[in-house]
């Protein structure tokens, strides 16, 4: 398969030619859109030998080509479908092309294309090529100007990236405008719009005094949900100027939202597109979630403005250097916007539910990729989280006044330029003067790293001694030992701390190594606190020790992790049971409940502690997955801990319930969380009225957090459900993002079959145009329902088989995102893994794209 070419980190080389200045001109029809192009071409003198320019272009019809303003005879280029060469010995030159493109055919959401009536870019990673000829890699920097055109009517509003500088009519209805960026830039940050939208306007006033001219552009009738968007962006402003001395750089900054988009957002320079589940937001519509997923990507695209734009990327392989570091960015904001103790929980929940299982199955790769197939495949959770866990180690060992120095002098030496992690690493390790050498590993090593720890009491001695050994939790692999910033505590009896030399933090860097502590008592050890490593830690901590961590440990992360991991135990007990033995409750594990329950701790952690594992989680702890068992014992510890503190929760519950006013501050939405946990346990408890108390919140919510919690609990809980979700569709059934969460809901309800998902894909609402629509009907079906999913009869994988060549033949990315969740053949039963693999290997034999194709194959045959 020629196609499915491997592209290698080690075969990089700097391109033939650089391209100085392109200037583009877009003319938007009903039936295609002609894409005029001009580029200043200079030959890379680094080459002594002269090659031929090889111009990337796929769906594309070439019209017209002229070599300085010469039309290109026939002998001097050849083109197909996916590269355009010229032959030419001039060493400096302009090129013009004239192509014929058609966005209004194009679903795949790359290139220009259509998002319901508004025409849209996305060219990250290679999605410029759909557009026109382009040496479209990122180290290639080129200065854009561009002009868009199209019918006055349609598209009132025509918009490129940087500044204004000309607009007018022109003939048969039709006008343009002309946007130049006075920075240099890769071909993936560019971007266009054409639609007929509103806009919403603020300014901002930066730290030294310039205005800059803030836009939202959203769909007509969405203007009210976008006040929380233009208060994240103007906090993102202040934070990047407050904590990094980064400033804007543009006199304007423009959002569009747009329905169909295949990932959150997207950075283009000056002009971010987003998918509008992350810019609409009000009380009514969006829930706690929303709005904090809101904030975080508003932050994240921001930040990208000097982690990516100013400095960029030299190749696809360094997508680190501006995703882990813009996702640690955008995690900093974040916390420091709401709660940094919440904030941190939820961010490794989010790398331990889905970063680790990517790293230990069939796709695990270095956060910095030796190899791909195709680059949209390694916008992956390693590349974005772990790699964010990776700049927050450095942070972590060089420490906070070092990492500012690092940032500084790191674009001081590459502001404009196209660079790599080695270039990034450089920087923190000259500005701080610590050596980083063998930290490095972490962007070259796949796998999550695990760390064995074995420890000693000499009662005789007063000491306590720990052994801890590095590993690599996937087998296959050779592994070399990382240096590893490990923070720990040790608990004396009364739960107070023992003052350790080394102030709770360890360097290690070797695979084994013993520390020796004074110590009058046997503490009980508290590890990796904050999870100051992405690392599986392997240490037994009995019952009674977890439950005195979750009562006492002043690190947050580990009183909640102590909490998950007596969870987990008490849950993969009942999941091993033998036939004909009984379920029963851990009392030591209830009276932690209890004591949590009644903690005077701030809301939110309390609703963090207090939710169970899911489903998925468990599973991946079981070498062979037990859909069914993982089920019953994880509904089991919920509906009898809920039973045991009925009245403690109900009381609880109502409390919260009175609080009726609505406000968005970390406080309010705890207890919102709070409440809504609660929630959870009442629908699982033995409650005689708990059908009416669920109804009461459906009815009488003021915001959508607590409707969809309320809405969601009854169609997870009861039989008869219709008339719930009828009610609901017929008051949200105009409002786009609300209808998909009520299709998400109903993909998740426990014991849907694969009829009822179709019937849901023929509700009326559900569109697979839509990468959303998807998401909430597929991503949810397949995250949300394992046991569905994973049906004994197969039916779950044929379905999701058949939704994936669906879908890849007009949308790769999505069909491709879909197939990551095939990834589990070694991980089944006998008879699942039969009828996995089956679908795998039918898949593997239609016609794919190569996005598919690689995370078929690997999930077949790694
Ligand atoms: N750079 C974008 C971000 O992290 C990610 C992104 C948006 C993307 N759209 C994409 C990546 C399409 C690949 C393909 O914010
Ligand atoms: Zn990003």
């Amino acid at each position: 398969m020629s196609e499915n070419k491997e592209i290698f980190l080690k075969d990089y080389q700097e391109p033939y030619f650089w391209i100085k200045n392109i200037d583009l001109d877009i003319d938007i029809y009903e039936n295609e859109t002609f894409v005029l192009c001009e580029l200043t071409i200079e030959r890379n003198k680094n080459f002594s030998e002269k090659h031929d320019l090889v111009l990337d272009g796929h769906d594309m019809k070439l019209l017209n080509i002229e070599l300085n303003n010469v039309p290109l005879h026939d002998d001097h280029y050849e083109v197909d479908d996916e590269k355009l060469i010229i032959k030419t010995h001039e060493d400096y030159f302009t090129l013009s092309t004239k192509v014929e493109i058609h966005p209004e055919k194009n679903l795949s959401g790359e290139g220009l294309y259509q998002s319901g009536a508004i025409f849209c870019t996305q060219c990250e990673a290679e999605g410029f090529r759909k557009i026109t000829y382009y040496l479209d890699r990122p180290d290639v920097m080129a200065s854009f100007k561009t002009t868009v055109r199209g019918d006055k009517k349609q598209f009132p509003v025509l918009l490129s990236n940087g500044n204004k500088i000309d607009s007018g009519d022109l003939d048969n209805g039709r006008h343009y405008t002309t946007w130049e960026d006075p920075f240099k830039k890769p071909s993936y940050l560019f971007a266009a719009v054409a639609g007929d939208l509103a806009v919403v306007k603020d300014t901002y006033k930066t730290i030294s005094g310039r205005n800059v001219a803030l836009e939202i552009f959203v769909d007509h009738g969405n203007e009210d949900k976008t006040h929380h968007a233009m208060e994240s962006l103007k906090n993102s402003m202040k934070w990047d100027e407050d904590v990094f001395g980064l400033e804007y750089d543009l006199d304007i900054y423009m959002i569009v939202a747009v329905d169909s988009f295949n990932m959150g957002a997207m950075e283009n320079k000056g002009l971010n597109i987003f998918n509008s589940a992350y810019v609409l937001a009000k009380q009514e519509t969006a829930t706690d979630r929303d709005f904090q997923g809101v904030e975080g990507v508003i932050g994240h695209e921001y930040f990208h403005n000097w982690t990516g734009n100013r400095v960029t990327c030299r190749d696809w392989f360094q997508l680190t250097l501006k995703e882990g570091l813009t996702v640690f960015r955008d995690q900093e904001f974040s916390s420091d916007m709401l709660s940094r103790e919440v904030k941190r929980i939820e961010d490794v929940q989010g790398l331990r539910n889905f970063q680790f299982p990517e790293d230990a199955g069939p796709m695990s790769h270095p956060i910095k990729p030796k190899s791909y197939i195709e680059i949209n495949n390694f916008y992956s959770a390693t590349v974005y989280e772990k790699g964010a866990e990776v700049i927050r180690m450095i942070h972590t060992i060089i420490g906070k006044e070092n990492f500012r120095k690092g940032m500084d002098l790191y674009f001081q030496r590459h502001d404009g330029q196209a660079v790599t992690t080695e270039d990034f690493v450089a920087a923190m390790s000259d500005a701080s003067g610590i050596d980083l050498e063998q930290f490095k590993v972490w962007y070259d090593q796949n796998g999550t790293p695990r760390l064995d720890i074995h420890s000693q009491y000499d009662e005789n001695k007063k000491e306590f001694s720990f052994t801890i050994k590095q590993s690599a939790t996937l087998n296959n692999d050779q592994f070399n030992a990382l240096h590893i910033p490990f923070r720990y505590g040790l608990l004396n009896s009364d739960g107070k701390e023992i003052k350790l030399a080394d102030g709770g933090m360890i360097q290690l860097k070797k695979p084994e190594e013993t520390f020796v502590v004074k110590s009058e008592t046997a503490p009980t050890p508290s590890w990796n606190r904050g999870f100051s490593a992405p690392v599986v830690v392997n240490y037994e901590l009995n019952d009674e020790q977890l439950t005195f961590l979750m009562a006492n440990d002043c690190d947050a992360y580990n009183r909640y992790d102590s909490a998950v991991s007596l969870y987990q135990k008490e849950i993969i007990k009942m999941v091993q049971l033998e036939e004909g033995e009984e379920l029963g409750l851990n009392e030591k594990l209830s009276q932690a409940f209890g004591a949590i329950l009644k903690d005077k701790i701030d809301p939110s952690f309390k609703s963090l502690i207090l939710t169970l594992p899911t489903e998925d989680y468990i599973n991946e702890q079981l070498p062979i997955h037990d859909y069914e068992n993982v089920y019953t014992a994880i509904e089991f510890l919920k509906s009898t801990l809920a039973n045991e503190h009925l009245e403690t929760i109900v009381d609880m519950y109502n409390d919260l319930n009175n609080v009726k006013e609505f406000k968005l501050d970390a406080y309010s939405m705890g207890q919102r969380a709070l409440k809504n946990t609660l929630l959870s346990y009442i629908a699982a408890s033995d409650l005689e009225d708990k059908e009416e108390l669920l109804k009461a919140q459906f009815i009488n919510a003021n915001n959508m957090t607590d409707e969809l919690a309320a809405f969601k609990n009854i169609v997870h809980t009861f039989e008869e459900i219709d008339e719930t979700v009828e009610k609901f569709k017929q008051k949200w059934q105009k409002e786009e993002l609300v209808m998909q969460k009520w299709v998400a809901v109903q993909a998740m309800r426990p014991g849907i079959t694969v009829t009822d998902m179709q019937a849901l894909e023929n509700n009326g609402v559900y569109n697979n145009k839509i990468p959303n629509h998807v998401r909430s009907l597929l991503r949810s079906f397949l995250r949300g329902n394992p046991r569905a999913f994973n049906a004994e009869d197969g039916s779950g994988y044929k379905y999701i088989a058949d939704k994936i060549i669906e879908i890849d033949a007009y949308n790769p990315q999505i069909a491709s995102g879909l197939s990551r969740s095939l990834r589990h053949l070694k991980h089944l039963d006998e008879g699942r893994a039969s009828k996995l693999k089956e679908q795998l290997q039918r898949l593997l034999d239609q016609k794919l794209s190569k996005d598919t194709f690689e995370v078929i194959n690997r999930n077949l045959n790694n």
